[in-house]
């Protein structure tokens, strides 16, 4: 059974800065509803309730989100705003979560081998923390669902424009089913020339624990960071990855255009706010497209 997910939460999100030196990006708000939230909700629906994350200096309102807020809980209370009362208490009780300190940021695979000692020897889910992806509960069943058929590691990966692929990890595939593939080789960053497929790695995970002596072999890749990546290529080579390919849309928050992205996409969902954005998205629209065609 996967009981385990480990949400690695510790970076510095540079691509954010300066809002991220006192702020995680985990914590920005998509509409009313932090990214961190999105992804724990995620997991709950796919019934894994053991969250682990691995958290850094500046990740204190992770911790405080998911906490009891007593005096909130009694303004409200006093407001007689029931509703979001409501709201604020189902936040809180969500999850028993677990907290473990990456004292240094050295790089995702290092983010994740610090969370051994709570996941002990068993399978378990890796959840990146700044994605969102829009049907996550179906992705975290199919992997887990693909674990318990082959017994191995499952990765989800997802398609992306030609054009894009040296912006991810790239996986080299056989497909043997609909949706379910054996991974052949990983990629990181390639020219369009050189990738080997545009299905790129997307940021779920499921791993045998067999994972952890590999990230311990990793030696130090592209900036000085333990890179997850370069692990499970270790892994590959004494054990078959399996890859989910992921149906539905995927919302990077972690860098300034796609959080905006993501957020009008979600604006644009919003039955309470969708005829507003949606008419103050037509009117900026036509006074740019009026300002393209002056002369
Ligand atoms: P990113 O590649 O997005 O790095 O990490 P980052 O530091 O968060 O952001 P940028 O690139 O500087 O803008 C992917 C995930 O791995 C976590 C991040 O918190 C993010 O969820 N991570 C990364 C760690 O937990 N520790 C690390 O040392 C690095």
């Amino acid at each position: 059974m996967i009981r385990k997910a480990v949400l690695p939460v510790a970076g510095w999100g540079t691509r954010f800065l300066p809002a991220t030196k006192a702020m995680p990006k985990e914590m920005f708000p998509i509409i009313d509803k932090p990214v961190i939230q999105f992804i724990v909700e995620e997991l709950l629906e796919a019934g894994v309730e053991n969250v682990i994350f691995v958290t850094g200096r500046h990740k204190r309102p992770i911790e405080h989100h998911f906490d009891i807020n007593t005096d909130l809980e009694k303004h409200l209370e006093e407001a007689g705003k029931e509703d979001v009362l409501e709201n604020i208490k189902e936040i809180s009780h969500m999850i028993n979560p677990i907290y473990l300190r990456q004292k240094e940021q050295l790089g995702l695979g290092h983010a994740v081998l610090t969370a051994e000692p709570a996941v002990g020897n068993e399978p378990f889910l890796v959840s990146l923390g700044d994605i969102i992806l829009e049907r996550g509960r179906e992705v975290i069943e199919k992997m887990i669902e693909a674990h318990y058929r082959f017994g191995k590691s499952v990765i989800a990966l997802h398609e992306v424009e030609e054009k894009e692929v040296s912006k991810y990890g790239i996986a080299k595939v056989k497909r043997i089913e609909e949706d379910i593939y054996i991974v052949e080789d990983l990629v990181e960053k390639p020219s369009p020339e050189e990738a080997p497929s545009n299905l790129a790695i997307v940021g779920r995970y499921v791993f045998t624990p067999r994972i952890f002596d590999k990230l311990r072999e990793t030696k130090p890749g592209k900036g000085g960071e333990i890179q997850l990546t370069d692990a499970m290529k270790l892994l590959l080579e004494e054990e078959v990855i399996y890859a989910y390919k992921v149906e539905g849309k995927v919302y990077d928050t972690g860098n300034p255009v796609d959080y905006i992205k993501t957020i009008v996409e979600f604006a644009l969902k919003r039955e309470d706010i969708r005829e507003e954005i949606l008419s103050y998205l037509q009117e900026i629209l036509s006074k740019q497209t009026q300002l393209i065609d002056r002369p």
